[in-house]
């Protein structure tokens, strides 16, 4: 490997949450913590307590929208009644969705009122899942990937070229609300590293001058729409083919029952099946 590939390799490694903004944490290894070596945390992670303050106080009242509640109960109705608890995260998500991408805790109670489940049942979830933002973001949500491989393929050249061209660092809001800036963990479309995911959008191959593009086109309220297969490689290339182009899986999918045991015909008998199964 590289040195200066293995450096990098290291540093991401070496990563642990820091559970406060702008603290150091020391360093967690198999032999335990090792302060003298300790280094400083740039990676942004929301605190896990709730402070209240102005727009986010228990105190606050929060409900879903008059639409949202058919959902609510479109949501609700997928579970056994005495099991509504299941629908926690989808809930969750609804109200994210409605309160403009991060949830203020008077709607994670009203989450937690809804399917019958102390408050707390609810917090756990919320602050488990980094899905869910729990103080406010920008109108344009990024969280860059920083894991190995859109690391190696020059994520860090995009951090670096999103913090200059915004005037923001990673976990911080622009001043004109528009864009916050956060680094997550694989969003599962490493074939196309390096990648960042704009609200439920994923933007990838991206170089520092596709990014910057995206960013004034996204600062002109106009995001570039996503490709025909739900992403956009940002290189013009389609889905994750490479650059020799579609070079498998050319022919058409086969037929439903395809290798399937001509005698079955369709048709298994449950009261058979762990015979013909050899269990
Ligand atoms: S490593 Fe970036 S999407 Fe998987």
């Amino acid at each position: 490997m590289l040195p200066a590939v293995a450096g990098r390799l290291s540093r991401s490694i070496l990563r642990v949450p820091a559970f406060n903004k702008g603290h150091a944490l020391t360093r967690v290894t198999g032999a335990g913590f090792h302060s003298g070596r300790a280094r400083l945390m740039t990676n942004y992670h929301p605190t896990a307590q709730h402070k209240d303050e102005p727009g986010n106080s228990v105190k606050d009242a929060w409900d879903f929208s008059e639409e949202n509640y058919k959902r609510v109960d479109m949501i609700l109705h997928r579970y056994p009644t005495n099991y509504k608890a299941a629908g926690i995260i989808p809930l969750l998500d609804l109200a994210q969705r409605q309160n403009g991408g991060w949830l203020p805790v008077a709607a994670m109670d009203k989450v937690a009122s809804i399917v019958g489940v102390v408050p707390m049942r609810v917090y756990e979830v919320a602050t488990f899942y980094t899905m869910f933002n729990r103080e406010k973001v920008g109108k344009y949500f990024i969280q860059l990937c920083g894991t190995t491989p859109c690391m190696v393929n020059g994520a860090e050249e995009i951090r670096a070229t999103i913090e200059k061209h915004l005037g923001i660092k990673e976990g911080e809001t622009s001043k004109d609300g528009l864009f916050t800036l956060r680094e997550v963990e694989c969003l599962g479309s490493c074939a196309n590293a390096p990648m960042v995911q704009l609200n439920d959008d994923y933007y990838e191959c991206l170089t520092p001058a596709s990014t910057i593009e995206l960013l004034e086109a996204c600062k002109k309220g106009n995001p570039p729409k996503m490709g025909r297969w739900g992403s956009l490689p940002m290189n013009g290339q389609v889905s994750c083919e490479g650059p020799h182009g579609k070079t498998t899986l050319k022919e058409p999918a086969p037929a439903p029952g395809f290798m399937m045991r001509k005698d079955l015909d369709g048709n298994v008998d449950p009261a058979t099946v762990k015979r013909d199964m050899h269990y």
